[in-house]
């Protein structure tokens, strides 16, 4: 299995196999990630961390995952304070960064535009994020998650909840856990349904989705509710937005009636969707989940250098 080079523009983009290796690498990374050894598998290296729009755990963990490995990060929160703001285009930016650097990250607000980055990058080029479209470092860390918790994905049930629409996360893991052989529930206010075109991807891998309005139809079968915010920044129209804001909430009370087992994903930031007593029952797997990001990561970066 070769990584070194390959772009990770979507998840799509690797089997079943590969992503196997992936995570196993990942377990390797645990204790590094942990602080609990020391590595230079990335001394020498730097990585340009890109970023056009907000974030906490990607853009942090990523530079966790090559300080912990020996390397080097340079790069930009947001396009304010880069030649972006004098006009410059994106594709040159990208041709500078990439000649600064081993390996790119790029996370922005265009859906495609990882794709497009990658035509003008000499480095591999990571999607952290393009708009409503796919974020294949989240779907890693989410499988990991889940692979660390029940071992196997073939047969669980999951339920993917919330803003299905414009979620690019629940994007990428519909794909990947219809690739794995679960079972999916997609609950969702009618606006914010699951695209067609993703549906028809579950479809074409033999995974038959089922759509729910509320989540009480799902609590007592489901092994994992993966919840998910609304996405007010992709939501054109204010109005359609204050339709379906704060339609849905997990609170202790809701999970009473669930496995005792079951656990609530979350990729973070939540805002309101998951009430904070949640937090301490056993349930509560989103922390642990946001941690993983660190591990997956520092593998991902491993294997696309070639320093496995
Ligand atoms: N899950 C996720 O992408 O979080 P950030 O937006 O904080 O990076």
């Amino acid at each position: 299995m070769d990584f070194k080079g390959r772009d990770v523009v979507s998840i799509r983009d690797f089997s079943k196999e590969e992503i196997n290796h992936i995570l196993k690498t990942a377990e390797t990374m645990v204790r590094i990630a942990e602080g609990k050894g020391k590595s230079k598998l990335l001394e020498g290296k730097i990585l340009a961390n890109l970023f056009f729009e907000p974030s906490t755990r990607t853009r942090l963990s990523f530079e966790s995952a090559m300080h912990r490995l020996g390397g080097k990060v340079l790069g930009f929160s947001s396009s304010a304070g880069t030649s972006l703001s004098k006009g410059e285009m994106l594709s040159d930016t990208i041709r500078m960064a990439s000649s600064y650097s081993d390996i790119v990250v790029v996370r922005n607000p265009f859906e495609g535009s990882a794709r497009f980055c990658t035509r003008f990058s000499d480095r591999p080029v990571i999607n952290a994020g393009d708009g409503a479209g796919q974020h294949p470092t989240q779907t890693l860390l989410d499988l990991f998650t889940i692979k660390s918790e029940f071992k196997e994905i073939d047969g669980l049930s999951v339920a993917l909840m919330g803003d299905l629409k414009y979620g690019r996360t629940v994007h990428s893991l519909a794909y990947a856990l219809a690739l794995f052989g679960a079972k999916l529930h997609f609950v969702a206010p009618p606006e914010l349904q699951m695209p067609n075109e993703i549906l028809s991807d579950c479809k074409n891998l033999g995974v038959e989705p089922v759509l729910h309005n509320s989540v009480n139809d799902v609590i007592p079968e489901v092994d994992v509710l993966y919840v998910t915010r609304i996405q007010k920044e992709r939501i054109p129209d204010e109005k359609e937005y204050q339709k379906v804001a704060n339609s849905y909430r997990i609170t202790t009370d809701l999970l009473k009636s669930a496995k005792e087992n079951m656990r609530v994903m979350h990729p973070l930031p939540r805002i309101s969707e998951i009430e904070p007593s949640v937090d301490s029952t056993p349930h509560a797997l989103y922390f642990k989940q946001a941690f993983n990001g660190l591990p997956v990561r520092m593998a991902l970066l491993t294997l696309v250098l070639g320093v496995e």
